[in-house]
C-alpha cells in the first residue's frame, strides 16, 4: 500500500513517516520524524533523496505506485547523512537505470559509507543544472547545513526548493513552527554562519514551496520561516531568562526559585527548568532565543550533578553564543558543583556576570535575597541584550 502525497502534478512525496522514533542521535523526538523523499516525473524521472535503510522497501513501494522503477533516471543525493542515504544500496539495486546525482564531497562520503562500486554517478558542481525535460533541477551547495557535502535542489519552473535539512522539523503538525525551532536548536545551531551564507545563496530564488527532508512542506509562511532562520542563525536573543538547575535535597531548587522570582517582571519572559524534569532537547530549544541564564547544581562528589554535566556537554556542543550567565548551587562538606558550573560557563564563552552563588546546605534568608537580586540583574541584562540585538517579534514567538 502506498501513502504517497502529490505536491504538484508529477511531483510526489514518497518518503516514510517514522511515528515511533523517539531518539534522533540524542535529540528527543517526542512526535516522531519523517524522512522525506520526492519523485519528480518528467521526460526523465528523478528521485530526490531516500530514507533510512529499514524503510527502503516502503520508499520503493511508494515509488513503484507512481512509476516503473526501471525508468527512473536519477537519484539526487543532497546529503550523505544516513537518515537520507542509507536506503541507497537497496534503492540502487531496484532502479537499474538510475545514476546518483551529487557533488564530489557527497560522492566521496557515500563511498566511505557504502559499497558504491556498482553505482553510476553524475557528479555535479554548485550552480549546475540538469534538465529533466519540462523541468530543471538546479543544485546549490550549502556546506555545513548540515554536513560539509550538503546541497539543496531547486526546480525553477515550479518555484520549488528541496531544502534538505534546512527548514525541517522532526514531525509534522499544526505546531510546525515550534518543531522547526526545536529542530534548528538541536541540529543546526553550531552552523549559524553557514546558515547565513545559505540564506544569502537562496535569497534570489523565487519560492512558492519549500520541501525539506524532515517534516511538513512549507507552502505558506515562507517569509516567516526564513526570518526565523535569520534570527536563529545568529542566536538572536529576546528578553528571556532561563533558570535551570539540578538539586539533590531541594536547596539548589530553593535558590533557583528565588532567582526566578527576581527575574520575573513585565517585559521579560522568565522560565525555570528542573533538569531532571525536562530533557536536553527542550533545554537546547530554550537556549536558542534566551539572553541570560542562571545555571545551578548541587554538589555531588565534589562536582556538579550528572544531569547538569550532561546539559553542559550538550549545550556547550551546540555553541549558543552571546548569553549572560552565572552559576549557583548548594554544597555540604565539599564544594564543587557551582564552581565547576562556573568554569563550564566560562568555557562556553558566555559572559559570566558574577561569582557563583553558593549555599551550605539550606539557603538562608540572606542567600535567597542574594539570589533574588541576582535574578533582577539577570533580567536587566536580558532586556539590554535583546534591545541591542534588535529582537523583532515573529509569528512563531
Ligand atoms: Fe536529516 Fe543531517 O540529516
Amino acid at each position: 500500500m502506498s501513502d504517497s502525497i502529490t505536491l504538484r502534478p508529477g511531483i510526489t512525496w514518497v518518503g516514510f513517516v517514522d511515528w515511533n522514533v523517539r531518539d534522533f542521535h540524542g535529540y528527543t523526538t517526542d512526535r516522531g520524524a519523517t524522512y522525506n523523499a520526492y519523485l519528480v516525473q518528467d521526460e526523465r524521472t528523478a528521485l530526490i533523496d531516500t530514507v533510512k535503510a529499514p524503510f527502503a522497501e516502503h520508499l520503493l513501494r511508494n515509488l513503484a505506485a507512481q512509476v516503473d522503477p526501471a525508468t527512473v533516471a536519477y537519484v539526487v543525493c543532497n546529503h550523505a547523512e544516513p537518515d537520507h542515504s542509507s536506503a541507497l544500496p537497496a534503492v540502487m539495486k531496484a532502479l537499474p537505470q538510475a545514476e546518483v546525482v551529487c557533488n564530489a564531497k557527497c560522492r566521496a562520503a557515500l563511498g566511505e559509507y557504502f559499497d558504491t562500486r556498482d553505482w553510476r554517478f553524475k557528479v555535479i558542481q554548485s550552480g549546475e543544472s540538469l534538465s529533466l525535460g519540462r523541468r530543471t533541477l538546479t543544485f546549490v551547495d550549502t556546506p555545513m547545513v548540515h554536513w560539509p557535502e550538503s546541497m539543496v535542489t531547486y526546480v525553477p519552473e515550479e518555484k520549488l526548493l528541496f531544502s534538505m535539512d534546512a527548514f525541517g522539523q522532526h514531525y509534522s503538525s499544526a505546531a510546525r513552527f515550534d518543531e522547526a525551532r526545536i529542530y534548528y536548536a538541536n541540529i543546526v545551531t553550531p552552523y549559524g554562519t553557514r546558515v547565513v551564507k545559505t540564506l544569502e545563496a537562496l535569497a534570489g530564488l523565487p519560492l512558492e514551496m519549500v520541501a525539506p527532508s524532515h517534516g511538513i512542506i512549507w507552502r505558506s509562511h515562507l517569509g516567516e520561516i526564513v526570518k526565523a532562520y535569520r534570527n536563529w542563525s545568529v542566536c538572536k536573543p529576546k528578553a528571556k531568562v532561563v533558570v535551570m538547575y539540578d538539586s539533590m535535597w531541594g536547596s539548589t531548587g530553593l535558590m533557583a526559585q528565588a532567582i526566578y522570582e527576581g527575574a520575573a517582571r513585565p517585559g521579560v519572559e522568565a522560565k525555570i527548568i528542573g533538569l531532571r524534569q525536562s530533557n536536553l532537547t527542550r533545554l537546547a530549544t530554550e537556549m536558542l532565543d534566551c539572553a541570560a541564564v542562571a545555571f545551578g547544581s548541587a554538589t555531588l562528589n565534589q562536582d556538579m550533578m550528572p544531569m547538569a554535566a550532561a546539559a553542559v556537554n550538550y549545550i556547550g556542543g551546540l555553541r549558543f553564543t552571546g548569553r549572560d550567565a552565572f552559576a549557583f548551587g548548594s554544597y555540604g562538606w565539599g564544594k564543587g558543583g557551582a564552581e565547576k558550573l562556573d568554569e563550564a560557563l566560562k568555557a562556553m564563552k558566555w559572559e559570566v556576570m558574577r561569582e557563583p552563588i553558593k549555599s551550605k546546605f539550606r539557603p538562608d534568608a540572606a542567600c535567597l535575597a542574594e539570589c533574588r537580586e541576582a535574578g533582577r540583574a539577570l533580567a536587566e541584562r536580558a532586556q539590554a541584550r535583546a534591545a541591542a540585538a534588535g529582537y523583532e517579534k515573529l509569528l512563531i514567538d
